[in-house]
């Protein structure tokens, strides 16, 4: 019995089997194919997540060191004492009039594109990042370097540098898109506030710091605690009266990092002209999204 013949015995013989095997193996090789076609996918949604973002994640909880017995010690005393925390006691209706008052308050808080030229005296600058450095951060590492800038040489040579390179966002880095969406707020390349405004405050991220033994700190959610520390440092500028331009100049970071002498483990967050309004300051008139918009009660 040659081999076709013996295949062709062996499906009228056994057809149920044939069939059963085929059918098997069909089954199997589809749903090989469907879980291809989803890592594939999974795989071509990670590419879409920036490069900074994976490597901080990664580094935040992973260390190359971790097998070093050194590198083990906290980078806070282990034996760090705990103490009561008393803080004032409230009453309900109390605690509900403060919520309402404050959130009066912050509600009169806008972004200022022009400023008076009237000195803040120093005890303010100093209060209200004070202030900032309440902020809660990952682990305690306190990964912010507030610098304020009141030289007004230093504020022009600042100046010039964001609007070199805003010139160049403006016409050339920036979409279109993004350049519309603008239009609203009459923003473009020519800053005169960053001479105007009597500070500057430049808020920088350290990625990592270093600690007393030269071993490296690691910063973990350092991008989330500076956001945080920013927040508290517009709500003191507010509360205390005067009045801040939210502004992340864009390719600025390096230019500024080495014109302030920041090291290289620092980055370029947020520049805030602080002080007090142009007397003919005026707002755009915005509207904010209602409460039914931005909380949901679950
Ligand atoms: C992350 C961030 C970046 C911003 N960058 C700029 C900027 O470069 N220039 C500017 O004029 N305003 C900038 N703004 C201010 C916003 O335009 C402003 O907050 C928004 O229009 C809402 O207005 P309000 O702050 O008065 O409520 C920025 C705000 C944020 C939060």
């Amino acid at each position: 019995m040659n081999i076709i013949s013996y295949t062709i015995w062996i499906l009228e013989n056994h057809c149920f089997i044939v069939y059963s095997v085929l059918i098997a193996i069909f089954i199997a090789f589809t749903v090989f194919h469907k879980n291809r076609i989803e890592n594939r996918e999974l795989i071509r949604e990670k590419k879409f997540v920036p490069k900074y973002y994976h490597a901080e994640k990664i580094s935040d909880r992973k260390n190359h060191d971790d097998e070093d017995p050194d590198f083990l010690t906290s980078a806070i005393p282990e034996n760090t004492p705990y103490i009561p925390y008393k803080p004032i006691r409230r009453s309900t209706e109390e605690i509900i009039k403060r919520s309402r008052e404050y959130y009066e308050l912050m509600a009169t808080r806008r972004t200022v594109r022009s400023f008076s030229t009237e000195p803040i005296p120093q005890d303010v600058l100093d209060n209200i990042i004070k202030t900032a450095g309440t902020s809660p951060s990952g682990a305690h590492t306190e990964p912010w370097t507030f610098v304020a800038v009141q030289d007004p040489h230093m504020k022009l040579a600042i100046r010039h540098i964001v609007e070199e390179e805003e010139e160049e966002n403006y016409a050339r880095r920036m979409s279109r898109q993004w350049v519309t969406d603008l239009k609203p707020f009459a923003t473009n390349s020519t800053k005169p506030y960053l001479c105007d405004a009597p500070a500057l405050i430049l808020v920088f991220r350290q990625t990592h710091s270093f600690r007393s033994d030269g071993k490296k700190r690691m910063h973990y959610y350092s991008d989330i605690s500076v956001a945080i520390a920013a927040g508290i440092l517009l709500s003191a500028i507010h509360y205390c009266g005067l009045v801040a331009l939210t502004s992340t100049p864009l390719n600025c970071n390096s230019r500024l990092r080495d014109l302030l002498s920041r090291p290289h483990n620092e980055r370029l967050e947020l520049l805030l002209p602080v002080g007090k309004p142009h007397d003919n300051t005026t707002v755009p008139d915005l509207r904010r999204k209602p409460l039914s918009e931005i909380m949901l009660n679950c």
